[in-house]
């Protein structure tokens, strides 16, 4: 394809199947809404203008896609209505048009280059993405005559017995010659089974004007539209199945491919292992080397270059671990810094916090740094140690090379270099227990 290209994104249905008080297509897909995939499909494609069509009300759906044009469709009089409500959108527009439906997210940027160039091939009217279903049942069939070139799609509705028994079926993706496009569309009636506006007849209207049009075959499993649920579960299993493909032809070993979930934007370095049971939620960065151990949760993260995580790790939005840095098991990390070699090995919550370079956090050390209304940042310099069970109550310093004894709970600034540590005083009473368990034992007649 060469031509400038821009897509019309429908979006207007709510959904109903759903049961869902969102429109459908902001229901998420590895970690993204289902708008969210046909959007980015349509920049990998080079997009010069992305279009998308909206139901009425849909403020929050026109939130997410901005800043792409949204044009409202208000009464569903059929994806011809649909399409030209994008009508100012279109206007002036040269080369390819790509229809998409935004509850599919599954066509890929490869697939949707092919039907592009074969619009251009030609200089066809129409270009429409064909797939072979077992049941055809309730898809539009593609008439095509015996040079190949499609003649005509006729709705499931509109069938006849014989058009009935076609397994070639409409996918919903249609390529469009931009400079014929309104004019095509707006030859489009409603006298059919549906009274509805049929995008699919564009193809005929094209005929009658002595235009060609042609189909373009594509897998199955990348056409499924979400109606429901089960089929959001459905195109969920199908990403992630992308995604742990991606992962490893990248370089990262999957111990457990089946048992990591990924985000669509999660970015993996080179020779990164994943244990089984691990979930990337969206916006994480993982650099080389790491390992990530099982059953470990990431989202919006950084994770450095040779960094250890987990077991039974959590790194939560704003955790940034640095190079050969160490997250162990039951340690949580939000809008943290760990410096590079920085270890927090065992049952922590650090957040709002710096830990500096090679500092060692003790087991059972946390950051409190909510007061009930405000959040307070805890520093930690470099070389700092923590003993364990330690409570770091922010806005608090610990200095450079610092050690804070066990079990303290520390207000304010630490010097570089001190030790520091608040305890209660220890008192120790010889053979007191032994009498203790006699005197029990004589009251109570238990051994
Ligand atoms: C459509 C195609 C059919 C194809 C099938 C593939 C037409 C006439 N038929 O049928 O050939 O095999 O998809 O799934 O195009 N929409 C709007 N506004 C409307 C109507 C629809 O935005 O007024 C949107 C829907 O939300 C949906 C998409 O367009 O995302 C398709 O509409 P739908 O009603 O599902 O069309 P089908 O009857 O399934
Ligand atoms: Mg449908």
């Amino acid at each position: 394809m060469s031509l400038e290209l821009s897509v019309v994104v429908l979006a207007a249905g709510m959904g109903t199947r759903m049961k869902s008080a969102m429109p459908k297509v902001m229901h998420k897909v590895a970690g993204k809404p289902m708008v969210g995939h046909v959007i980015d499909t349509a920049a990998h494609l080079k997009a010069a203008k992305t279009m998308v069509v909206v139901g009425p009300d849909m403020p929050d759906l026109i939130k997410i896609v901005a800043p792409h044009p949204t044009f409202e469709q208000t009464d569903r009089l059929g994806t011809a209505h649909a399409v030209l409500a994008a009508k100012d959108g279109l206007k002036g527009l040269t080369g390819n048009v790509l229809v998409l439906y935004a509850d599919s997210p599954l066509f890929t940027a490869e697939t949707l280059a092919r039907l592009v160039a074969a619009r251009e091939e030609n200089d066809h009217a129409v270009a429409v993405l064909g797939f072979r279903p077992e049941d055809p049942t309730g898809y539009g069939r593609l008439v095509t005559d015996q040079n190949g070139n499609l003649t005509a799609i006729v709705e499931d509705k509109e069938c006849n017995d014989a058009q009935r028994q076609i397994n070639f079926c409409n996918s919903g993706v249609m390529c469009f010659k931009a400079e014929d496009m309104i004019t095509t569309l707006e030859a489009i009636d409603n006298a059919n089974a549906k009274g509805e506006y049929y995008l699919t007849d564009a193809v005929e209207v094209a005929q009658k004007n002595g235009q060609s049009c042609v189909a373009v075959e594509v897998d199955e499993a990348e056409t499924l539209g979400v109606n429901s649920r089960t089929q959001l579960a459905v195109a969920e299993a199908i990403l992630q199945g992308r995604l742990r493909e991606a992962a490893m032809a990248e370089g990262a070993t999957l111990v457990d491919p089946a048992s990591v979930f990924f985000s669509a934007d999660t970015r993996l370095g080179r020779d990164v292992i994943v244990e089984p049971n691990v979930v990337f939620g969206p916006g994480v960065t993982v650099g080389d080397n790491v390992v990530i151990k099982a059953f470990s949760h990431l989202e919006s993260c950084v994770v450095g270059n040779g960094a250890d995580i987990g077991p039974y790790a959590r790194l939560r939005p704003g955790a940034k671990i640095g190079a050969g840095a160490r997250v162990g098991n039951f340690v949580e990390i939000k809008k943290a810094v760990l410096e590079a070699g920085a270890k927090v090995n065992h049952l922590s919550y650090i957040g709002d916090a710096r830990v500096g370079a090679k500092a060692n956090i003790g087991a059972g050390t946390i950051t409190c740094n909510y007061d009930g209304f405000r959040k307070q940042h805890t520093d930690i310099g470099a070389g700092a140690f923590i003993g364990s069970n330690s409570s770091l109550v922010a806005p608090v310093e610990i200095g450079d090379g610092a050690i804070v004894g066990a079990g303290s709970t520390i207000t304010g600034k630490v010097e570089a270099d001190a030790l520091t540590l608040t305890r209660a005083e220890r008192i120790e009473k010889k053979g007191w227990a032994a009498k203790f368990r006699e005197k029990m034992r004589e009251l109570t007649g238990k051994k």
